[in-house]
């Protein structure tokens, strides 16, 4: 694989491509290291391959992991010794092509705490950076699937016009309009499943869609493209909620590429997959949850006799205070599995407590794929409104510790092209 220097990674119309068809080679490439997930795989096949990369990464203190698992190029110049292609392209690869942060502009957009009702605070200060990366806006806004309309409320001062938003859920709907009714802002949300085949949208809107799921962003690309829409912005989120069991790229040359990389839903969850928003009482949870899961699995591999993963379903929270042993009885109950009278489960919650400071540690390597995974997709996303006739920027909208889903796209029709035509499924 030969990669050019990062200074020529994003300049002109086939910058997206390229970068596109450097990570989809690195990742196909290295799939071992990424596809199957610790948690489920005791000893990855790339722990037996490269002993002293195991060894290496056993002998981190958990300070050590935590601080490497926020530091991807910190931890890729650790791993390098054994993969060298992450010395070489690491840094360029997860490098984006544009700077659209705009820290100056988002203390002005953000809305003053007195006019947030409901919002929290992440989503408040999401919404303002959100709009920061935007302004000038010469559109009316379509604020796709907009919850109750956070963003469109934070958008309203900087648009020309009405914010049309679209929301499913009706209270949601109620709740936002009341709000909007409230403060006075020019928005008004209707009550709409945006998958409908039949759904039409209103002409010269500017669509924007922050952190819209999975299929729910894509339709918003789609839509929005086919009807014309002279700007898309989008953050997206939960690539993995999606329809299709195997994930195809939108793009034509995405698509057409021999060895395009067909990750399943499951493998797309790798991009989404990071808690560092959540509270330290839910990381706590978290990580008492999944001690307790990986002692059962242990156990549940005796008791059957069989060296194989059983997925066990959410269990209800009132289970964490009820202690180990209740939690392996309603998981052996889920799955139709007896436990014999003498289970010892002292030693199966040491093993699982083994077990995920193992499982952490073999996820540093796979959390390293996790940026260029999701690089992989969005950028395809800007290949496809490239073809459809847009221009289109890439970069963050603000820090990680706002969200990790931080990634926008910005995309602005230009006049006179003529998209590409596909054939959706
Ligand atoms: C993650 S939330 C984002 C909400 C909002 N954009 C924000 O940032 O606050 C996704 C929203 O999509 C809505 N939604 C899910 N499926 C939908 C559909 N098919 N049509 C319209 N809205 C939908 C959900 O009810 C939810 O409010």
């Amino acid at each position: 694989m030969t990669l050019p220097p990062a200074a020529s990674l994003h300049h002109g119309a086939e910058s997206f491509y390229q970068h596109w068809q450097q990570l989809n080679d690195w990742l196909v490439q290295h799939s071992e290291f990424w596809q199957p997930a610790p948690f489920m795989t005791p000893e990855p096949a790339w722990a037996r391959r490269y002993p002293e990369l195991a060894a290496m990464l056993a002998e981190l203190t958990d300070g050590e992991c935590q601080q490497l698992d926020g530091s991807p190029v910190e931890l890729a110049a650790r791993v390098a010794p054994w993969l060298p292609s992450l010395a070489r392209y690491y840094a360029d690869m997860v490098q984006l092509p544009e700077q659209l942060l705009a820290p100056e502009k988002a203390s002005e957009a953000t809305l003053p705490e007195i006019r947030a009702t409901d919002m929290p605070g992440r989503k408040r200060l999401q919404s303002g950076a959100f709009t920061a990366a935007l302004i000038p806006l010469e559109h009316p806004a379509l604020d796709w699937c907009c919850g109750k309309g956070h963003l469109s409320r934070t958008l309203a001062p900087f648009c020309p016009g009405e914010i049309q938003g679209f929301e499913w859920n009706p209270e949601l709907v109620r709740d936002g309009n009341r709000l909007a009714q409230q403060f006075g802002d020019p928005v008004s949300i209707r009550c709409q499943d945006v998958m409908r085949a039949d759904l039409s949208l209103p002409s010269r809107h500017h669509g924007v869609a922050l952190h819209a799921c999975g299929d729910l962003h894509r339709q918003l690309l789609k839509r929005g493209s086919e009807a014309g829409l002279p700007r898309l912005s989008v953050s997206p989120c939960c690539y993995h909620l999606t329809e299709m069991e195997h994930y195809r790229p939108l793009s034509q040359r995405a698509a057409n590429y021999q060895k395009a990389l067909q990750p399943s839903r499951n493998d797309l969850r790798l991009a989404v997959q990071e808690t560092v928003t959540a509270p330290a009482r839910v990381r706590e949870q978290t990580r008492l949850v999944s001690q307790w899961r990986l002692g059962f699995d242990g156990l549940q591999r005796q008791v059957r006799g069989r060296d194989e993963y059983l997925p066990v379903p959410s269990n209800p929270p009132r289970l964490l205070n009820e202690g180990f042993p209740d939690f392996c009885r309603w998981a052996a109950a889920k799955k139709q599995l007896r436990l014999p009278d003498t289970v010892d489960f002292d030693h199966w919650q040491a093993f699982g407590e083994q077990r995920l400071a193992e499982v952490r540690r073999h996820e540093l390597v796979r959390h390293l794929f996790r940026r260029p995974l999701e690089l992989w997709m969005v950028l395809d996303y800007a290949l496809f409104l490239e073809e459809q006739g847009y221009r289109v920027r890439l970069g963050h909208f603000c820090d990680r510790s706002l969200t990790p889903r931080n990634l926008l796209l910005d995309a602005v029709r230009v006049s006179g092209t003529q998209p590409v035509q596909h054939n959706h499924p």
